[in-house]
């Protein structure tokens, strides 16, 4: 489908579609990145509200119809049309402002910016809707006080979740999530869509309803069954005969390498996975969202924040402090529906730790010149070895700091 790009086309472009890793591109020096072992104060937690606060308020000002998107370095801080994977993001983070002001002025802009995504739900051309549609119109529906909205946003997830239902295929059990060098594949951030399916199935009720809801679950057995090794940790992106469903292999993405644990992606997994149970209560699920929640805990000490990809083990390489927001937001949702009390708890201590680390300066700076809420970032190193501050990041950090 031909969609009109806001703005600098080929600029918007290059964000999309990751570019070849560019020559001679120095190293990022960084020393040692600090630990922190205690859960965030209200001091904290209020400082890093009042400096978002401020970021969002500024990202309100640009163009029309145009969506935050993130900035590397010093460079500008970009903006997409609503077509983007990332649009539903800073509309997300406008919700969550009004939920903690209950600001008549949040409202409207929540409402603003949710309401230009909400045609996205028709679009069968991304696998990416929950990200887009699900994620602020989920907010929407628990938080804006008009029925009649509630009831627009509750639409919006339902006609999204049939979209994606479009792309299934039958003999791989899954929604497509693109083409990877050329191949019919799948993508680990999938499992952050596939939910939806069955929350959209859940509100549908009925035939119709089943069905969405078991194409959901079977998304995700499909990436527990292929994407989660033996160890917990998670591939990346892997390609599959279309005709057959056979898996053909890894297919090269973000990371360090096609075998590697990309440090954003083990998120997704962990965040999905606890999401998915939460909805089915399905135990196959809940063994996915341990297992993937215990490596991530073992590979990333208390309190810290990872590297790109968790197979990077120099402190000098970029973080990611993305991975580790969407982590602890994971962690949250598995801490409340894990069954076993001993470890509901680790869970959620771990996620109060990272908050921790998240919400001190240095991720966080008051800065009147930074332009986002949460700065190092890694988006695509492979391509550009800059950390930057992006949308996701600023969403899931202040979705766990509504929540923990
Ligand atoms: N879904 C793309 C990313 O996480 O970078």
């Amino acid at each position: 489908m031909r969609r009109t790009v806001v703005g600098a086309a080929a600029l918007v472009l290059a964000l999309l579609v990751p570019a070849p890793p560019a020559a001679g591109t120095p190293p990022v020096e960084r020393t040692s990145t600090t630990c922190s072992s205690i859960g965030p104060d209200s001091v904290q937690r209020d400082r890093v509200w009042a400096v978002a606060a401020t970021r969002l308020l500024d990202l309100s000002s640009g163009a029309r119809g145009t969506y935050p998107f993130g900035a590397t370095g010093r460079g500008a801080y970009a903006r997409t049309n609503s077509y983007a994977w990332t649009s539903g993001f800073y509309p997300a983070s406008l919700w969550l402002m009004y939920e903690r002001t209950g600001d008549g002025a949040w409202l409207a802009r929540a409402r603003a910016y949710t309401d230009g995504v909400l045609p996205v739900a028709r679009w069968t051309g991304t696998h990416d809707l929950g990200f887009m549609v699900g994620l602020p119109a989920r907010l929407g529906m628990r938080l804006d006080p008009s029925p009649e909205r509630q009831e627009r946003y509750s639409e919006a997830i339902i006609t999204a979740a049939t979209s994606l239902s479009t792309r299934w295929n039958r003999r791989v059990e899954a929604i497509k999530s693109g083409e990877y060098g050329g191949r019919w594949g799948l993508i680990i951030d999938s499992a952050m869509n596939a939910p939806m399916l069955m929350e959209a199935g859940a509100m549908t009720g009925g035939t119709a309803g089943r069905r969405l809801a078991d194409r959901g679950l079977r998304h995700m057995l499909t990436l527990v069954r292929h994407f989660v090794r033996a160890d917990g940790s998670t591939a990346h992106r892997l390609v599959f005969n279309a005709r057959t469903g056979a898996l053909i292999g890894p297919a090269y993405g973000q990371g360090l390498g096609s075998t590697s644990t990309w440090a954003r992606g083990q998120a997704w997994a962990v965040n999905g996975f606890a999401q998915a149970y939460a909805l089915s209560g399905d135990a196959r699920l809940l063994d996915a969202a341990r297992r993937t929640a215990d490596y991530w805990l073992d590979h990333v000490p208390a309190g810290c924040v990872p590297a790109w990809d968790l197979d990077v083990t120099s402190d000098r390489a970029p973080r990611d402090s993305s991975a580790a927001a969407i982590a602890a937001e994971g962690l949250q949702v598995l801490a409340r529906s894990e069954p076993d009390p001993a470890r509901a708890a680790r869970y959620s201590a771990a996620a109060a730790v990272s908050l921790a680390a998240l919400t001190q300066p240095a991720w966080v700076p008051d800065g009147a010149d930074e332009r986002g809420v949460l700065l190092r970032q890694a988006y695509n190193i492979p391509a550009d070895r800059r950390e930057g501050t992006y949308v996701w990041g600023d969403a899931y950090l202040l979705l766990a700091l509504s929540r923990g």
